[in-house]
């Protein structure tokens, strides 16, 4: 099949063929089926061409690809990245007599303009309809895009991007056909090139009950770890104006590999907890059109994981804290565990899963008993082999300075690519008053998720790198040294069930 190829991730959602960048018009409809739709070039393996593809989930896993949704009516034209609502009260009146009219907010590119356009849908997000009175923004810029289209009490809310002016705009509208400028959010945080693809949420927060909005900004390129990354900004949101909570600047994702991410419109009324569903372009436009899926295999980029998303105000150090969970913690596509040991403390753990077809796993280190403010042990380790070339890809922590926690793709050869930088770092938000620290790790063949502080009481990191391996993975090692007296290491590995076959 057209996911069969080894480098094809299998739990994670990928264009049949060509070239995908960003998730677009991310919603659920009011009967449960997630609609996604991308940054699409249906002829070839590089960007270019965009339309909007089309796949639609009932769990967020299983994907259904579907017809293209939105065209451009000429090789000038490119559709642009945008969001996409489900008009349920008629506000645009485009549908009357229903109550799931979709409507799509959208850039459209051309050689000299970026305006705001509307596409609609009566049944429900499969064929979309330009509409006659486009475009609904015109500012005569040609940097300005990726509008993300939000309700709030009594009207429609865009955040969208002044790219180059390092401005986030808001925009208000009753009825998503014209739009009032309300308020501007500028040079915040990092600033690279240009900002992109911004999304307001509304997010719930630990102990707080008055609402709270997070603010996300794509930025490209000039990320701190290069390229791409996406940066937050949690703060409150009257209607029109965003204020955030401090001046800091946080950084989504220690990876290089998660960028232009986008919140499913509607999705906190769909999870248990009222927290919105993300999911992210895992590439980076340092490389993404070089990266050898292309070639051997005839497409180009996936998704991240769905995650659902909260904020944490206590996080150690840093204080506020985006805390992500892949959705429903992966049950979907949880299949049998293939090991389990109750104790790693100063040894190791070796799982062999060379007959595992779908070749994806998922591993869970938990550290129990770890003293206030001090250190558990030495190291803890993961290392994922292919056998048959010696492959690595491995990581773990190093405790004992400031920054604890690596992972090295350097040692994995399917990409060289100066920009497909090898190791990666980052701060771990060390337990300070919690005694317990989980390290998670999903490996789906050529995407590595990993997840640093479990369900994140005290703060949590994500990292999500592309490896490219020339043989399969298909051993993982898991070992700790130097563990501290009473402090006890438990391990866990998992298959997980492709969603293709
Ligand atoms: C982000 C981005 C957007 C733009 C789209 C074009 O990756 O550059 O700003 O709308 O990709 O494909």
């Amino acid at each position: 099949s057209l996911y069969s190829g080894p480098l094809r991730p299998q739990i994670h959602y990928s264009p049949p063929v060509n070239f995908m960048n960003d998730p677009n018009g991310a919603f659920v409809d009011a009967n449960g089926t997630w609609h996604l739709y991308y940054q699409y070039n249906p002829t070839e393996i590089v960007a270019g061409n965009q339309h909007w593809g089309h796949a639609t989930s009932p769990d967020l896993y299983h994907w259904t690809n579907h017809e293209i949704a939105i065209s451009p009516e000429n090789k000038y034209e490119g559709i642009f990245s945008g969001s996409a609502v489900v008009d349920v009260n008629n506000t645009s009146g485009f549908f009357p007599n229903q109550t799931n009219g979709v409507v799509a907010i959208y850039t459209l590119n051309t050689n000299v303009s970026e305006t705001q356009q509307l596409a609609y849908s009566h049944d429900g997000g499969y064929t979309f309809t330009k509409y006659s009175g486009n475009p609904v923004i015109d500012i005569g810029s040609s940097q300005f895009r990726d509008p993300k289209v939000i309700w709030y009490e009594d009207h429609w809310v865009m955040s969208i991007a002044y790219a180059r002016d390092f401005v986030i705009g808001i925009y208000t509208s009753p009825d998503l056909k014209s739009w009032t400028h309300a308020s501007n959010i500028s040079h915040v945080g990092f600033l690279g090139l240009q900002y992109e693809c911004p999304n307001l949420v509304k997010i719930p927060m630990d102990g707080e009950t008055e609402d709270t909005y997070l603010l996300i900004i794509s930025i490209n390129p000039g990320a701190p770890q290069g390229g791409s990354f996406t940066q937050y900004f949690p703060g409150t949101f009257n209607g029109t104006h965003f204020t955030p909570f401090d001046g800091a600047a946080r950084i989504l994702d220690f990876g290089k590999d998660n960028y232009a991410g986008q919140f499913f419109y509607d999705s906190d009324a769909h999870t248990p907890g009222g927290e919105p569903v993300f999911v992210g372009w895992a590439s980076n436009w340092q490389y993404t059109q070089q990266v050898p899926t292309g070639p051997l295999e005839g497409w180009r980029s996936a998704m991240t994981l769905p995650r659902t998303a909260r904020l944490i105000s206590n996080a150690t150090r840093i204080g506020y804290d985006l805390v992500t969970r892949p959705y429903a913690e992966l049950a979907p596509v949880k299949g049998a565990q293939l090991a389990h040991s109750d104790s790693v403390s100063n040894s190791s753990m070796q799982v062999n899963y060379a007959n595992l077809t779908s070749g994806a796993v998922y591993f869970q280190v938990t550290v129990t008993n770890v003293p206030n403010n001090t250190f558990a042990m030495g190291t803890l380790n993961f290392t994922f082999t292919a056998s048959a070339s010696g492959e690595t890809l491995s990581g773990g922590y190093f405790f004992g300075g400031d920054t604890p926690f690596w992972v090295n793709r350097g040692k994995v050869r399917g990409l060289d690519n100066p920009f497909f930088t090898d190791k990666f770092s980052t701060v771990y938000l060390l337990p300070e008053t919690s005694n317990t620290f989980v390290l998670e790790g999903v490996l789906d063949r050529s995407i590595l998720e990993l997840e640093l502080g479990g369900t994140g009481a005290r703060g949590s990191e994500l990292g999500t790198l592309l490896a490219y391996p020339e043989a399969r993975f298909d051993a993982l090692n898991i070992a700790s040294a130097g563990v501290n007296e009473g402090v006890s290491v438990s391990a866990a590995v998992w298959a997980l069930n492709s969603v293709w076959s």
